[in-house]
């Protein structure tokens, strides 16, 4: 079988891949994305809710060197981000090979290049690419995440992660529980109940909660302020718009939003209507699930329990590196996250990069796209002129 050899291999056709890809290829420096699914961004195509608009002003969310058309609204809906992206590799003519799931990457000891096997799911054929460049673009967020619960094997009503969510429809008068209260928890909460569903929300631990115009608002100001000032006006807002949220089960953290975030944990949750229908009881709240009881009753820490004809799971995501890159070592610990701390991620030993594992969203691998992309271009240049 023959080999297939390009100087950089980029594993995963998300943001993340895309945005390295159209930074190499301004540098004409070729290159191959290797996409699992049959389409680019399917986490934005297939794996995303009806309603999902970006959370961050446009400024914050562009891939390198190609602006959003300047009629986009401040929020770009996921429509219209998809159109962004397919034009994004259409303008720096971005190969991508579909349908290749990669099912190990490791070095060659002989030849000191990455070596990284494939499975063409149309042909069923092996595939095998050699690379001196390996970059992971394979996302934060490959894997559901959904936490051990005693009793949930034998449950009886619908359950699902939120990857599989696209809206409400089916659920009209239904007892409906939301574990988690990130943002996908609090919007897809707020979704089904405006389609009609007795919604209720599980929220474990403080939560912060901003509109988005304050989180933008937020954002601007960190350019110019300390990160505490813009955190204690960030609270103070929230509490100004929706008061003491206490009593309806919502604590904040005692840590502001942006130091929080910045330590590398939850990000705040934006707010798209979640807690005004919590105030008004049309979605209720409770404290973590202790166990599920045969058939559909769900127990909670505090002793209460209800019965629910669904549960939503938005308990989060994991990454899927360990699954297939063998030589990980080079750049990721056990949990299958960069070792070296932000701003320091991107790069790792032998010729390996992560663009996307940051937890930055799109700004994160806009930085990470153009660090890969100057760093391989000053590698290969060195050379050339020895
Ligand atoms: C619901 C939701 C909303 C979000 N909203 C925002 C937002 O508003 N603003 C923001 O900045 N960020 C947001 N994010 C965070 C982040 O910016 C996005 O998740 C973004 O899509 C990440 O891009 P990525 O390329 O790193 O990962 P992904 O989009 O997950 O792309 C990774 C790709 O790799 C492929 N892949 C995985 N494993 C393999 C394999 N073994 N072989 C081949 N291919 C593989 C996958 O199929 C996928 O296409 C959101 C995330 C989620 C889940
Ligand atoms: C790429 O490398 C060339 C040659 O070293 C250099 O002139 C150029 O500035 C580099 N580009 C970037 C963006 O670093």
């Amino acid at each position: 079988m023959g080999i297939i050899e390009v100087p950089v291999v980029i594993v995963g056709g998300g943001p993340a891949g895309i945005a390295t890809a159209g930074c190499l290829n301004k540098l004409k420096i070729s290159n191959i994305v290797l996409e699992r699914d049959d389409c680019h961004a399917s986490l934005w195509r297939k794996r995303a809710y009806d309603r999902l608009k970006l959370h961050l002003g446009k400024d914050f969310c562009t891939l390198p060197h190609y602006p959003f058309p300047s009629d986009f609204p401040n929020f770009v809906p996921r429509v219209d981000f998809l159109r962004y992206i397919d034009s994004y590799i259409a303008h720096f003519g971005i190969a991508i090979n579909y349908n290749r799931f990669v099912d190990s990457a490791f070095i060659d000891e002989s030849s000191g290049k990455w070596r990284i096997h494939v499975n063409n799911k149309c042909s069923g054929a092996a595939e095998i690419y050699a690379a001196e460049f390996l970059v992971v673009a394979t996302g934060e967020n490959s894997e559901e995440y959904i936490p051990k619960i005693d009793g949930l094997e034998s449950y009886e009503g619908e359950h699902m992660h939120c990857s599989k969510y696209l809206n409400g429809r089916d659920m009209y008068g239904k007892n409906v529980l939301v574990v988690g209260c990130g943002n996908s928890g609090m919007e897809i909460a707020y979704d089904l109940s405006n389609w009609g569903a007795y919604t209720s929300i599980v929220v474990r631990s403080p939560v912060h909660y901003f509109s988005k115009e304050m989180v933008f608002a937020g954002m601007l100001m960190l350019k110019h302020l300390k990160v505490e000032k813009v955190d204690k006006m960030l609270v103070f807002m929230s509490k100004m718009k929706y008061g003491d949220m206490s009593k309806y089960g919502l604590k904040r953290p005692k840590e502001g939003p942006f130091a929080l975030k910045i330590k590398g944990g939850a990000t705040p949750t934006i707010d798209v209507g979640c807690i005004k229908k919590i105030k008004k009881g049309k979605i209720k709240v409770f404290p973590g699930i202790s166990s599920i009881k045969k058939g559909t009753v769900v127990k909670f820490v505090d002793g209460q329990h209800a019965h629910f004809d669904a549960i939503i799971f938005a308990t989060g995501y994991k990454t899927n590196v360990l699954k297939w890159l063998k030589d990980y070592k080079e750049l990721f610990n056990e949990n299958g996250m960069p070792k070296p701390c932000y701003p320091n991620h991107w790069k790792g030993e032998h010729g390996i990069y992560s663009a996307g594992f940051s937890r930055r969203g799109l700004e994160g691998i806009s930085f990470d796209a153009k660090k890969i992309a100057n760093d391989i271009n000053m590698t290969l240049n060195s050379r050339v002129d020895f």
